[in-house]
């Protein structure tokens, strides 16, 4: 299972862009300014790659601490969204230089120069992203509107460099700089920015950021995905070697990275109705049930996802047919999916959320038995989960208890606002890397 970084990140920065519709295809706009800067200043091809990680994910942030659209657009209390960006990247160990990249891109270059030039990507990403806002909705950077656009912005803010870049980039479009289209510019960036594949030991940890993205949506969903993936990884485990005496350690990864990615369709789905207390109604609920059909276009054409993407995103289909998003039944459903259905309500019966307490275990089995009676969802599998529910039950506890607390520690970084300093933050979020769950994971 190797995956290509550039596939992966378009994938998940659509799934970021879903969240505010209004900067749609922002983060795609942004890393290509500053690729095309990044190759006119001639930067080292391995810090190009990690420019481009970073400028397609620099907003990322911003949708933990709901940061509003307008204040991406005007500059406002950037140190919210660009610490949480940081706090969120660097969990990632292969992602570190481009959360400080991401870190930086609000700040102004006359604060950045005693770095060198370390800090330069930071300074393109941030000229880039405020000459992508102005380029947006089809409008022309020609000399004057360039000049007025940096005027606006005097004062040091932008490395010299990054400046005299950006105008040769117009000079070299005719004098006329204008956004090419999303197929072109993911065109440049997969030829500029070639890196190596991704093996699953860095799969994880990436997906696992991603997984962290879709649950900080809301308090409410907080600890959800984390959940799901352990629970599905173990039930998945015993199911295996209860059934046929053997388990394929690869296929175990990839329904931990199902569960870690099943519900990213969240992110097109408004934070108003993650966050209802009461029932949703009809028509919230169709809106709701999108999320499954979200999850299954975002991981598409992603070559070495197909596994991933499908056993995540058909999680509530039933096997009846009566489930969505595609109404599949029985022999049509993969045993994976299966197991994710039974894993996601499960998670979502036992866990505790802001309006009730999750149910006792008991409790739990007996509607996912009336499920089963209904065909909902299947028998073989529920019965694993019965015969091993004390055991499953622990680590879905402790995933979602460690899921909480780092849900509470990204809002105690951003809770002051302090200047930002990397050592400072290092010292106080400083995870260990995730790990599909072992079965002697006891949760506590
Ligand atoms: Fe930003
Ligand atoms: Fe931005
Ligand atoms: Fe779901």
């Amino acid at each position: 299972m190797r995956i290509s970084v550039p596939d992966l990140i378009f994938g998940f920065s659509r799934a970021l862009d879903m969240v505010k519709p209004q900067l749609a295809g922002h983060h795609l706009g942004v890393a290509w300014i500053a690729s095309e800067l990044g190759q006119a200043l001639s930067l080292p091809r391995t810090v190009r790659a990690q420019l481009f990680t970073a400028a397609m994910l620099h907003d990322a942030g911003a949708i933990p601490l709901k940061v509003s659209a307008d204040d991406l657009l005007f500059e406002r209390n950037t140190w919210l969204h660009t610490r949480a960006g940081w706090a969120l990247l660097s969990r990632c160990a292969f992602l570190r230089p481009a959360a400080s990249f991401v870190l930086f891109h609000h700040t102004p270059w006359s604060r950045l120069r005693d770095s060198g030039e370390a800090l330069l990507p930071a300074n393109l990403i941030h000229l880039a992203d405020r000459a992508e806002l102005f380029l947006r909705g089809g409008a022309l950077l020609d000399a004057s509107a360039l000049e007025s656009l940096l005027a606006r912005h005097a004062g040091g803010k932008f490395h010299p460099d990054g400046v005299e870049a950006l105008r040769a980039l117009c000079a070299r479009r005719g004098g006329r700089l204008a956004l090419p289209s999303a197929q072109e510019m993911k065109h440049d960036l997969q030829t500029d920015c070639a890196q190596p594949d991704l093996d699953p030991d860095h799969l994880i940890p990436f997906c696992f950021l991603f997984s962290l993205i879709t649950d900080f949506l809301s308090p409410f969903t907080a600890t959800h995905t984390a959940g799901v993936a352990h629970t599905a990884c173990i039930l998945h485990r015993r199911h295996m070697l209860g059934t046929t005496g053997s388990v394929d350690p690869e296929e175990n990864r990839k329904v931990f990275v199902a569960g870690l990615l099943h519900d990213i369709g969240k992110l097109g789905v408004p934070r108003a109705l993650l966050e209802k207390e009461g029932p949703l109604d009809h028509d919230e609920f169709a809106q709701m049930k999108r999320h499954a059909e979200f999850s299954l276009s975002l991981l598409d054409n992603i070559p070495g996802l197909e596994d991933i993407r499908l056993w995540g995103a058909l999680h509530h289909e039933r096997l009846n047919g009566r489930g969505y998003p595609l109404g599949l039944a029985g022999g049509q459903l993969p045993l994976p999916s299966r197991i994710m259905a039974v894993a996601d309500i499960f998670t979502a019966l036992m866990e505790d959320r802001p309006y009730r307490k999750g149910m006792s275990l008991a409790r739990a089995l007996d509607i996912l038995q009336t499920m089963e009676d209904n065909g909902h969802i299947d028998g073989t599998v529920l019965a694993t989960l019965r015969a091993e529910a004390e055991r499953i039950n622990r680590v879905r506890a402790g995933a979602q208890r460690r899921a909480r607390r780092r849900f509470d520690e990204l809002y105690r970084i951003c809770a002051e606002p302090v200047e930002s300093d990397v050592r400072a933050f290092s010292a106080c979020f400083n995870p260990p890397p995730p790990h599909p769950p072992t079965d002697s994971a006891s949760g506590r």
